[in-house]
């Protein structure tokens, strides 16, 4: 062998931690067990954090003992864990350690990863229904805590960008509008905030948590919440229908109808509004761990602002002004001619 070809001690580790499981699923495990939580201040034991945390001493011991080989924890001459400086990060809010949470929502979701290469081969099997025995979807309709920490983490982003996203176009000059998939509501409320002459309809699957926020918001006067599924025909007669970050959550083939539905209920003057953080254009660097994401909880994708126009065009929608808001654009969409759908 020629030096050349030897790995270099660097290379190696780094292969090794882009391909080790062992080291997530520890980091993922502490977190769930809310071991950093407990350590932060004094460091503890295995068997005291064992008791703490109604799990095995053997087991806890051993996969401690791997974070602390892998520099997340401080094992001291006693056996007492603290965090290294890596370690504490598992306490800041803002890198959402949460989602390392094997029971939160999104933790749940990760381990669909396991089914990457059932995915690869098939093109077509969603990873979370492989797993889960059910669509991501489905389940969050069973589980309410899952669904309201959906809605929180969907809402966060909104949050930040919807002021923007209410001054960047004209929506009183649609009259109404149907927030279809719109979630807990937060675009919706904002959109009538800023705009007192707009009415609105939002629909997602379960209409509650946006019936609250309008409610709370004192909105009901000029919009209500439908429990409903944009797979089928839509209200229609609204001025505008609004889509937000809902492509990426579905395939090719169910964006095609999910847009032929709004494209259908708004009629030949009404108007479909896509809001997304569309990826780079083809070829340039795109967000691949998002991309992958979506593929393996819904069997959806990230796409370009040309591949959504695609869309668009094949259900008959063609694009009338596209407006940036923060880091999102406003595809503003109107009917072209006859559908080809
Ligand atoms: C990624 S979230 C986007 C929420 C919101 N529009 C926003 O931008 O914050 C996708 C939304 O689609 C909703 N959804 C999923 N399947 C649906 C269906 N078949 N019919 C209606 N809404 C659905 C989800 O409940 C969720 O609120």
């Amino acid at each position: 062998m020629t030096s050349a070809a030897v790995p270099s001690d660097r290379g190696e580790r780094t292969l090794r931690e882009l391909s080790d499981l062992i080291t997530p699923m520890a980091i993922r495990v502490a977190v769930t067990l809310r071991i950093p939580q407990r350590i932060s201040a004094t460091a503890a034991t295995a068997a005291e954090l064992a008791a703490d945390t109604n799990s095995d001493t053997d087991v806890l011991e051993r996969v401690l003992a791997h974070l602390a080989g892998a520099g997340v924890l401080t094992r001291d001459e006693n056996g007492r864990f603290g965090l290294t400086s890596l370690g504490t990060q598992l306490l800041i809010d803002d890198g959402r350690p949460e989602f390392l949470d094997l029971t939160t929502v999104v933790g749940r979701a990760e381990l669909s990863f396991v089914h990457l290469l059932d995915v690869v081969r098939s093109g077509d099997v969603v990873a979370y229904a492989a797993r889960y025995g059910t669509s991501f979807w489905a389940d969050l309709g069973e589980e309410p805590s899952s669904a309201v920490q959906f809605d929180q983490v969907m809402a966060d982003g909104m949050k930040k960008r919807v002021d923007e996203i209410a001054v960047a176009y004209d929506w009183a000059a649609l009259g109404r509008v149907v927030d279809v998939g719109g979630g807990n509501g937060t675009l919706l409320v904002g959109l009538l905030r800023a705009h007192p002459t707009l009415r609105g309809t939002l629909l997602d699957r379960d209409a509650g948590p946006a019936t609250r926020a309008l409610d709370e918001a004192g909105l009901s006067d000029r919009a209500t919440a439908l429990s409903g599924s944009f797979l089928e025909p839509l209200p229609p007669g609204a001025g505008g229908y609004v889509l937000s970050r809902v492509q990426s959550d579905w395939s090719d083939a169910d964006v095609r109808i999910i847009l032929g539905h709004c494209a259908d209920a708004a009629g030949a003057h009404g108007r479909v509004l896509v809001i997304d953080e569309f990826t780079a254009d083809e070829g340039a660097d795109t967000d691949t761990e998002t991309d992958l994401r979506m593929l393996m909880y819904y069997g959806g994708k990230e796409r370009t602002l040309e591949q959504a126009r695609e869309l668009a065009a094949s259900v008959g929608l063609t694009p009338r002004s596209i407006r940036r808001a923060a880091d999102w654009t406003i595809m503003e969409l109107g009917a072209s001619g006859p559908a080809r759908r």
